[in-house]
């Protein structure tokens, strides 16, 4: 008996006592099976109390990643479909790279409630505290040259920002490359992983890192006036199973577009989102840097500067903090 069935008749039900023996009959199981069931959905953290004369009454489910609850409406081709869900991981980029080497295909996704070594752009730590935030990756296999990857981040951006803006009613910012920003502070970051041989790309593990229901005490000092959550930007606590649901619809959409029709298309919606362009900025390449204003992006993704001396300068990659204007 799937997990699955005996949820569709508790959910059918709930809000009313349905008997254990009706449960058995819909299922063709013994009761003590469907009590077996019972227990463990409990233990997944599925509310159902139990009346020894009228059965039971389920009251509601955990929010938690769980893949069969995910999966349940994801109105997608690929991705989600191999699912992986850990209460605790290391990095789900790293256990997203396991599984990438061991054939698992495009679209996997590897989500946790908690990462305790969550890694970020630059090799800094992505602080991701247990069941607040949504922590994935997601292997991709494009058909592309390594060079191409810093697109597929900035279309996992845009994709990311019109999933929040549709899912919540509010558009965040994108912040060149692909970070995403509500009221100037981030929200979401994306960190791309690859592994090539010889200009051939082997696989990418998109990783993606979203703040949802933090409270500002919930973030460590250091990170209080540049992070902030979904949450403290709407006003309520948010459920996080419908949120993931979107991002994979929106990833997935904005991915087969790019794959098929090349870059110009997520270029033209990330110009609608970005918070980057006309404003004094500061670059860090490596170990340069300069200051300039952000003039545009350009066809391949790279973000063009007019430095302060009058020159431009196209920059690939790097990490941009917007300057305060005085
Ligand atoms: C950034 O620095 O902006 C990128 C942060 C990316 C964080 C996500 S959380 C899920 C995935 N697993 C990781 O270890 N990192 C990415």
């Amino acid at each position: 008996m799937g997990r699955e069935k005996i949820l569709a008749i508790l959910e059918e039900n709930q809000g009313r006592y349905i008997s254990g023996e009706e449960i058995s009959a819909c299922l063709g199981v013994s009761r003590s099976a469907v009590w077996k069931k019972i227990k463990n959905l409990r233990e997944l953290g599925y509310k159902i109390t139990g009346s020894p004369r009228a059965g039971y009454l389920f009251e509601g489910a955990p929010d938690l990643l769980y893949p069969w609850e995910i999966q349940k409406g994801l109105r997608t081709r690929l991705f989600g479909k191999e699912f992986f869900h850990f209460r605790q991981v290391g990095s789900t980029n790293l256990a997203a790279q396991d599984l990438a080497r061991k054939g698992y295909p495009e679209g996997t996704v590897v989500v946790a409630e908690e990462q305790t070594a969550g890694r970020g752009r630059w090799k800094r730590a992505w602080f991701s505290p247990p069941e607040l935030g949504i922590w994935f990756s997601l292997i991709l296999r494009p058909p592309l040259v390594p060079l191409k990857v810093p697109q597929i981040t900035l279309v996992a951006g845009v994709a990311c920002a019109r999933a929040l803006h549709a899912e919540l009613g509010f558009k965040p910012g994108i912040k060149w490359p692909n970070d995403l920003v509500c009221d100037g502070k981030k929200v979401c970051g994306i960190l791309a992983e690859l592994e090539a041989a010889a200009e051939q790309l082997n696989y990418l593990i998109l990783g993606i890192g979203i703040n949802v229901n933090q409270v500002k005490d919930d973030f460590p000092l250091e990170l209080r006036e540049a992070a902030v959550s979904l949450r403290m930007v709407a006003g309520r606590r948010l459920r996080r199973l419908p949120l993931l649901r979107r991002l994979l619809e929106f990833l997935e959409e904005e991915y087969e577009l790019f794959c098929s029709t090349g870059f110009a298309g997520a270029r033209e919606k990330w110009l609608e989102y970005q918070v980057t362009l006309g404003k004094r900025v500061r670059v860090q390449e490596g170990k340069e840097e300069f200051y300039g204003e952000a003039l545009d992006l350009d066809f391949d993704g790279s973000l063009l500067l007019r430095l302060a001396g009058g020159e431009t300068r196209r920059c690939a990659s790097g990490e941009v903090m917007l300057c305060r204007e005085t």
